[in-house]
């Protein structure tokens, strides 16, 4: 605590200097980690010696205080081979498609993974369910009821209100497996689009043609099944204008739902190593978000996260996975604070269990190799690779935060109850810079993420979190040191 009201301005202005240089000093640099859905980044993720058991028994504990809802995500590992490999750009873990057995033996090895949590999540009312990838369509049309009825062998309330969303890519939905995928009892697709231009295609060597997404959607509306559609802007070559003939096609198609990112360049990719020079500057991707934003704003559609859109005047399903994932806690009608956790359930799957004041909980990642996850599984273990603890309420608090500036909205009470910290007080030179930026709006319930803070939300988040992160990387040092 300072000693004087002089030294309390100065290291004010100095930390508020530091904060506002921070910003100069990155907000014209490219970004590698554009989406951070929590903290710290998975390369923190240290701990291999982790306990399922004992983790989903401090679950059981904290759900006794205070009742949480329960979301799933079921990964398929494999994608079709692309040149340049994963697609040019993909950042996520995959292995490269050779076959229907490769399926039957996952299949199999999900069957294994779900008998072992059946003790900790058996009977409990899903509030959603989402699979993912890898590639979700590659099964055959006859898959899609086994795939299912995994779920429901643990989850055998499954149907009515739960939204079942399958994730995939053009080229392999069909109808019949359209049709396989809502008797079986999904309820949404969600078409990995990424972009509609055969240059751009060909570059990301993807076979999926612009056709094929028209048709999807067409076909999903016939069978009455809820749409969306991912878009990435800020391809290499990729102009404002190119950006808008995409989005205008996709809103033509009367999709009521779509993600649109901002291509994330990093990792050892085709597009990081051999197209850094073709991407777009900053100052145009910031160009290429400003329009997208005015343009679905215009559309009728309203921005639910930094990255999701959603049509206003929509009479579809909300995106229940999706607000689970930007809404870990939220106040319930009666003033109650409530809590969201999700099971990932197979190959990388990621699961978050974060708890209460006595136990602030995990988030860990199971194998992100199919060898590893198969080994794991052979050998009657938990395929779990590697995990965080929220021992501080330091992370604890950041990860509340980042989740929540996903959304664009911190309530503050709900911050306060959760954390027992007012968020306004906590990181208060930050926003004060933000807010001078005309980043951010503070009223007495919400912080707010307005204007370009929404595009800079990355790096609104780096600076919040930079002095827990490098302790975070001392303390790696040392351990490994
Ligand atoms: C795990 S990917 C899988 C989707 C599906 N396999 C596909 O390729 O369409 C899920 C979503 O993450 C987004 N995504 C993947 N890689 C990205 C990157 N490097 N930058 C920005 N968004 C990315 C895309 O919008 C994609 O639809
Ligand atoms: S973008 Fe989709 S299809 Fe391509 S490698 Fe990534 S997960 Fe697989």
């Amino acid at each position: 605590m300072p000693a004087t009201g002089t030294r309390t301005v100065a290291s004010g202005q100095e930390r508020e200097l530091s904060a506002r240089a921070y910003i100069e000093a990155h907000r014209y640099r490219r970004h590698s980690n554009r989406v951070l859905h929590g903290h710290p980044s998975p390369l923190f993720w240290r701990n291999r010696d982790l306990s399922v058991p004992a983790i989903m028994a401090a679950r059981a504990e904290a759900l006794r205080d205070a009742p949480g809802r329960l979301n799933l995500y079921v990964a398929t590992p494999y994608c079709l081979p692309t040149t340049p490999d994963r697609c040019g750009f993909c950042l996520f873990p995959s292995e490269v498609y050779q076959g229907r057995p490769q399926l039957d033996r996952y299949l199999g090895c999900l069957e294994r993974e779900g008998e072992m949590y059946r003790p900790f999540v058996a009977r409990t009312p899903l509030t959603s369910v989402y699979f993912g990838g890898g590639t979700s369509n590659l099964y055959r049309a006859d898959q899609y009821a086994r795939l299912l009825q995994l779920v429901r062998n643990l989850f055998p309330d499954l149907g009515g209100d739960t939204e079942v969303t399958l994730e995939g890519i053009p080229q392999l939905f069909t109808r019949e497996k359209l049709d396989a995928m809502r008797t079986a009892g999904c309820t949404r697709v969600s078409i990995g689009v990424q972009q509609l231009d055969d240059e751009m295609i060909a570059m990301s060597g993807r076979k999926q043609k612009a056709s094929q997404v028209f048709q999807t959607i067409a076909w999903c509306r016939d069978l009455g099944l809820a749409v969306s559609v991912d878009l990435i802007f800020g391809w290499p070559r990729q102009t404002v204008a190119g950006m808008l003939r995409d989005l205008d096609a996709v809103v033509g198609a009367g999709v009521d739902h779509l993600t649109h990112y901002e291509l994330n360049v990093g990792g050892r990719t085709d597009f990081a190593l051999n197209r850094s020079h073709e991407l777009p500057s900053v100052e145009e991707t910031l160009d290429m978000y400003r329009t997208a934003r005015d343009f679905l704003a215009e559309k009728g559609y309203r921005q639910a996260t930094t990255y999701d859109w959603e049509r206003s005047t929509s009479g579809s399903p909300q995106l229940v996975y999706e607000e689970e994932w930007r809404r870990r806690f939220a106040a319930a009608p009666d003033g109650t604070v409530t809590r969201s956790q999700t099971w990932g359930w197979g190959f990388a799957g990621i699961s978050h269990f974060l708890g209460g004041r006595a136990d602030r909980g995990w988030t860990f990642m199971n194998h992100t190799r199919v060898a590893d996850y198969f080994g794991a599984l052979d050998a009657g273990l938990f395929p779990v690779e590697r995990g965080f603890r929220y021992a501080t309420e330091a992370d604890f608090r950041l990860t509340v935060l980042f989740q929540m500036l996903i959304s664009m909205v911190v309530d503050r009470s709900v911050y306060t109850a959760v954390t027992d910290v007012d968020v306004v007080d906590e990181f208060s030179e930050a926003w004060e810079v933000l807010a001078e930026l005309g980043w951010i709006r503070v009223t007495s319930a919400r912080l707010e993420l307005v204007g370009d803070g929404v595009f800079y939300t990355p790096l609104i988040q780096s600076l919040l979190a930079r002095e827990r992160v490098q302790e975070l990387r001392r303390s790696e040092f040392v351990r490994s040191g």
